[in-house]
């Protein structure tokens, strides 16, 4: 049974994606990642569509990005910055097959008159940094561990002038902090504890003691990489099982089928970057 104070809420939200239409596995940069499996392009940018008409359908407004031959990972959109209150944290990749991705995306945001900070710093953007505007007066979480630097924390929060609490990802299936943490609205979390170092489980438990816990099942199946506005989880359908958690909570889940990018190692949240203005 919802009560009344857990009355979810959605708010209309910017995102930017990029169309999988050069998608392809070819090398191996997380374990997820089989170059010997085949991969459907047309199966990939269809299911991307649905993705795309899924957040339309909820009211809110996406941006896409050119996609680029050469650089298959493109579609995913989140590593390319990270966004909080106007200003661009540019993103600078860890492996060189994805180090051209950060020059579109600062492309796109110059273009359309954001600031923008460039990085000195190895950072995936927003596959490894959360922003929840109403926890503690405005909160970033980030990930280490795998593929961004810990220093690149410090200059995010030199950037963009809101707390960076820096949490140890220890599980190489979880290589990015959006595989195993979400914000569900603008103060609340869902994750998977064992994603994280014990010491980063115990901030995550004091800095969020309302958050829904995921299991190593529903982490697996990808359902941690999700968008949520407030009220709608946009998640992987795979993971029926934190879909019932999250209706349980008071969310309203909306499942999509994105089996081909899983491939690539990533879902929802790997194909959206915000736009926070
Ligand atoms: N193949 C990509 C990589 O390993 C997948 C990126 C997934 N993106 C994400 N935000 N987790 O870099």
């Amino acid at each position: 049974m919802v009560s009344v104070n857990q009355r979810r809420i959605p708010r209309k939200r910017t995102y930017l994606l990029c169309a999988p239409e050069h998608f392809s596995v070819q090398y191996v940069i997380n374990p997820w990642m089989d170059p010997t499996t085949p991969v459907d392009v047309d199966l990939a940018v269809k299911q991307w569509d649905r993705l795309r008409e899924t957040l339309l359908g909820l009211g809110h407004t996406v941006h896409v990005l050119h996609p680029e031959p050469g650089l298959p990972d493109m579609v995913f959109a989140a590593n390319g910055a990270f966004v909080v209150d106007g200003t661009v944290y540019g993103a600078r990749f860890r492996y060189e097959q994805r180090t051209a991705e950060a020059a579109a995306h600062r492309a796109f945001y110059e273009a359309e008159g954001w600031r923008y900070v460039a990085p000195t710093v190895t950072n995936e953007g927003e596959g490894d940094f959360a922003y929840l505007p109403e926890a503690h007066g405005g909160t970033i979480l980030a990930g280490y561990g795998f593929r961004t630097e810990v220093s690149a924390h410090a200059e995010a929060q030199e950037a963009l002038g809101r707390p960076v609490v820096s949490l140890r990802l220890v599980d190489p299936r979880f290589y990015h902090l959006d595989t195993a943490l979400a914000a569900l609205d603008d103060r609340n979390i869902v994750y998977y504890p064992g994603a994280f170092s014990p010491a980063a489980q115990q901030v995550l438990a004091q800095l969020f003691p309302d958050a829904v816990l995921a299991d190593e099942v529903d982490a697996l199946a990808f359902g941690l990489n999700l968008v949520g506005d407030g009220r709608h989880v946009v998640l992987n359908s795979e993971a029926s099982g934190l879909a019932t958690k999250l209706a349980a909570a008071g969310y309203v889940p909306v499942p999509v089928e994105l089996g081909e990018l899983k491939k690539g190692g990533g879902s929802v949240k790997c194909c959206i970057a915000e736009l926070r203005h």
